[in-house]
């Protein structure tokens, strides 16, 4: 991932809702996403810990029904939204693979 590269605008985020971009190193090609949950936004890989699949259940739904975790769509671990931390499932003690970024004027991009 390439420090500074923009993710996503801070004012096209919506309480509960998520957005995916796709981003490349010029090698590699990889999906994140973002939650915005309590004016607080958090960014990982799309990809589940157990497989390495991609978590939505369709593109850009990565939420469970009650909107409280994120689910994986194959074989429905949840994770804490606030650290991805998987609570429950295959893949329960391992962590969703976050992603550390910053805001810039409303910009929110790659930090590490
Ligand atoms: S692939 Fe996510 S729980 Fe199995």
């Amino acid at each position: 991932m390439c420090k500074n590269q923009f993710l996503f605008n801070r004012k096209d985020l919506i309480e509960s809702e998520c957005k995916t971009v796709r981003i490349s190193d010029g090698v590699f090609e990889k999906e994140l996403f973002i939650i915005m949950l309590n004016d607080s936004y958090f960014v990982y890989e799309n990809s589940c810990p157990h497989t390495g699949g991609p978590l939505d259940w369709v593109p850009g739904q990565f939420l469970n029904l009650e909107k409280d975790h994120i689910q994986c769509s194959t074989h429905y671990a949840l994770f804490r939204i606030n650290d991805g931390y998987c609570v429950s499932g295959a893949c329960a003690g391992q962590a969703l693979k976050r992603v550390n970024v910053k805001e810039v004027d409303g910009a929110i991009m790659i930090d590490d």
